[in-house]
């Protein structure tokens, strides 16, 4: 594999005429289905013919087809393959990114969530036939309820932020049953995921952001002037952006309880503390967990995610819906009839006070599947291994880095599952960035740790090396940080230009921002038949 490797566009390939679509064998069609598809074609044809165009008005019909690239099956296959290789990606790198957990996930678990027994299933099938894939759902709420320590999981939310936005909605909607309306101050220290203060406002509630001390905990003389008569409640991450673990957690909930607002855990960072500590012992009442982080589906990418909340007694009745529900058949348990359904959804007559259904059916199916079946292989030691080598490997790389010479932006403390190291001293003394040593990384084969915050530490890059990572793995990273420091002492221009091995040098990524260009304009030719047509 080349990073060097330079590769076009797939237009550029293009050639009049040629094509891959006669290379697929047919697959007769069933006979009716193919009788059924016979005349759907003879109603589409008609439609195409007939004047209007199937309601689409004339002005905005295209003239001519679509500039598709013209390519044979293999231009295809060869221009994939290389594109997957241009990338850095777990599978082929160290991907330290900070607050992303970029973790291997065991191919076992998408094995099994792709059973065709599950990805045969319609969403709108009736209950008696999904009871397999409703008992998976079910036993994932309870575990789930066991890793958190809440009361009851909902699944559906599609993401982390997603989950904040119904932890937020239920938080407001409690104080709105209480006839507490007024109460619509969201508390978020510092040092909170840029998530909370966003999903709170999205939820129509004001953000109070409030200071941590020296030492990355929550400033409690700013807590305690925070708090109020309209203080719905605080987000707290936890461990949080910093990568320190809340020492005064439960002085923050006695006093946040005590003020009459309620408390949110953003529980995306569970890798820390899976199987250890549990928010619902903590006093929290909400709180999310990012099943594309810890349980199995990778974080980034653009991929399909899943947030689900878990909440406390007092917080049952706003769950967002839909829940899976076990029923009780009590004492006619031996005799119900293997046909006679289990498992079932829970709808609006069951929590008629829900904050309603934030996605379409039950959730991301595929998502929360290899959640279940990750939770199933490894099991309660498993999961505390997970924290156990997640903080030992954050602590280890903490240490050896600063050993190497860089500082650490809290060193009195102990790292969670990630930390922060801080360029600082480096900028100012040899002119050398964050950004360039994340540049330099690329060069040396691996992923860049996070640079763009936590906002709190200038010159910052957030680290987690998580679990699977070997020490050898880690120590060939020490190795390649150790590298960089020499550079940035002894030529320190070197590192201001990286990278030099990769496909593209250094982007202006704030032009790439603002101008975002992502359309192909073709040849020449093609843009004057553009022209003579338009
Ligand atoms: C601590 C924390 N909270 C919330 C989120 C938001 O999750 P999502 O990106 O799925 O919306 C993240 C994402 O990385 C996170 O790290």
């Amino acid at each position: 594999m080349s990073l060097r490797m330079r590769e076009q566009l797939i237009f550029e390939y293009s050639r009049a005429g040629r094509g891959a679509h006669a290379q697929w064998p047919a697959v007769p069609p069933a006979p009716e289905s193919s009788a059924r598809a016979t005349s759907a074609r003879a109603a589409s044809a008609t439609t195409r013919d007939s004047a209007d165009d199937g309601g689409v008005p004339a002005s905005l019909r295209r003239g001519r087809p679509p500039l598709l690239p013209e390519v044979s099956e293999l231009d295809v296959v060869r221009h994939y393959t290389r594109l997957s290789q241009l990338n850095f990606a777990i599978d082929t790198h160290f991907y330290p990114l900070g607050s992303c957990t970029m973790k291997y996930n065991p191919r076992a678990c998408n094995a099994v969530a792709l059973l065709p027994e599950f990805l045969g299933r319609h969403p709108l099938a009736p209950e008696e036939l999904g009871q397999g894939f409703l008992a998976c759902l079910y036993e994932l709420q309870e575990m789930l309820k066991a890793i958190t320590g809440m009361r009851a999981v909902a699944l559906s939310p599609l993401a982390g932020a997603h989950g904040e936005f119904a932890g937020v909605s239920m938080i407001r909607a409690y104080h709105h049953a209480r006839g507490e309306a007024g109460r619509n101050e969201i508390i978020v220290p510092q040092a909170a995921h840029g998530t909370n203060p966003a999903s709170a406002t999205m939820c129509g509630c004001v953000p109070r952001e409030i200071a941590v001390g020296p030492d990355g905990d929550v400033d409690l003389a700013a807590l305690r002037a925070a708090l109020g008569p309209r203080t719905a409640g605080i987000m707290l991450t936890n461990p949080s952006t910093l990568g320190v673990f809340e020492r005064h957690i439960e002085e923050v909930a006695q006093r946040v309880h005590a003020a009459g607002g309620l408390l949110y855990y953003d529980g995306a960072n569970l890798n820390a503390i899976l199987g250890k500590v549990r928010p619902g012992d903590m006093g929290f009442d909400v709180m999310h967990v990012n099943l594309h982080k810890t349980f199995s589906t990778p974080h980034g990418g653009g991929g399909p995610g899943a947030g689900p909340v878990g909440a406390s007694e007092r917080l049952l009745p706003f769950l967002p819906l839909p829940i899976v529900a076990c029923v009780d058949r009590g004492a006619d348990e031996a005799h119900a009839s293997e046909a006679a359904p289990r498992y079932r959804w829970l709808d609006e007559h069951d929590l008629p006070q829900s904050i309603g259904r934030l996605a379409g059916f039950g959730g991301n199916a595929g998502v929360l599947l290899r959640a279940y079946v990750y939770l199933r292989l490894l099991g309660r030691e498993g999961l505390q291994r997970v924290a156990q080598f997640a903080t030992l490997n954050a602590n280890y790389l903490s240490a050896r880095l600063q050993q190497a010479g860089y500082d650490a932006a809290y060193p009195g403390r102990r790292a969670g599952h990630e930390f922060v190291l801080t360029l600082r001293r480096q900028s100012q003394e040899l002119n050398v960035t964050a950004k360039d040593v994340a540049k330099r990384l690329l060069d040396l084969g691996f992923h860049a740790p996070t640079t763009y915050f936590p906002q709190l530490i200038s010159e910052c890059l957030l680290i987690e090396p998580t679990e699977t990572e070997s020490k050898q793995t880690l120590d060939a990273f020490v190795a390649a940080m150790e590298r960089i420091l020499c550079e940035a002492r002894e030529e320190p221009q070197r590192l201001q230009s990286a990278p030099y091995t990769l496909p593209v040098r250094r982007l202006d990524d704030v032009r790439a921002a603002r101008e975002l260009d992502l359309v192909y304009h073709g040849s020449a030719r093609e843009s004057a038949a553009d022209a003579a047509t338009s």
